[in-house]
């Protein structure tokens, strides 16, 4: 796992960016899987900028999206798929029927999330996935507990996530307590992996999953056994590694190369 410190989100944001620019040019029909959240807002402005500014194209990029709230219609202004419209796809030249997101409406999401994991398979896989992380120290929705093999299911949110997100809805009661997510072995498949983390909030996950043992009680942790992870944050979620100083000058070598 290589770890990014930036001085900044903004930095980190658009280091992050560039990688996944990087791919988009060199491989125009890339498979990306997207994350929403506050935390990659930034970086797909960055990409946004990039794709008016003619620097690359999405028009052959396919997207699978990581989660979506079950129970949440797709026209949900708190749905993952309204939110991935009004702060990246209607930004880019993407053709929507390219972009995926699990149906947080579907009846039977068992036949919906096997269809899920069909549908990227045949994509021949994710070549890059891009990853918030939880203050908990999920990702995706893959809470602690959840097996470190699981894959695209129905799973079950912590009070501590239900609070975290609260602050998109009028009131804590109105987040969905269940979501379809990816599972923790689904997200270790993709070729490459890029997550960010911004703030103090963060600095414990960040610790637990870069210094912390393996674990699913900080599904991010599956990430060390990836051979190609990278984790963009700012200082002050990287303010407790204890290695800090030794991954900064490392990544510089590794980002050269
Ligand atoms: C979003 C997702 C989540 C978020 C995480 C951090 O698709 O899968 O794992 O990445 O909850 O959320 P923010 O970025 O809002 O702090």
């Amino acid at each position: 796992m290589e770890i990014v410190i930036c001085k900044t989100k903004k930095e980190a944001s658009r280091k992050a960016a560039d990688m996944i620019a990087k791919l988009v040019k060199e491989n125009p029909k890339c498979v990306l899987g997207l994350a929403t959240g506050s935390t990659p807002v930034e970086m797909y402005d960055c990409l946004a900028k990039d794709v008016k500014a003619k620097k690359i194209s999405f028009k052959n990029v396919k997207s699978w999206n990581l989660d979506e709230y079950y129970g949440l219609a797709p026209t949900h202004d708190q749905s993952y798929r309204y939110f991935m419209n009004e702060n990246f796809f209607d930004k880019i030249d993407i053709k929507k029927s390219n972009t995926h997101v699990l149906n947080g409406l579907a009846k039977d999401w068992r036949k919906e999330c096997a269809a899920y994991e069909a549908q990227i398979k045949k994509a021949g896989g994710i070549d890059l996935q891009v990853l918030g992380i939880g203050s908990d120290g999920h990702i995706a929705f893959n809470e602690p507990g959840s097996s470190l093999a699981s894959r695209t299911r129905i799973v079950y949110l912590t009070p501590q996530t239900i609070k975290d997100n609260a602050r998109f809805f009028k009131k804590a009661s109105d987040v969905p307590v269940s979501a379809l997510s990816m599972g923790v072995g689904t997200i270790c498949e993709a070729k490459k992996v890029v997550l960010l983390a911004f703030g103090k909030n963060k600095a414990d996950a960040v610790k637990g999953m870069v210094e912390g043992g393996m674990s699913q009680f900080c599904t991010a942790s599956a990430l060390q056994a990836h051979n190609d992870a990278w984790v963009f944050c700012d200082e002050e979620a990287a303010s407790k590694l204890k290695l800090k100083k030794f991954y900064a000058w490392r990544s510089e070598i590794e980002m050269k190369g």
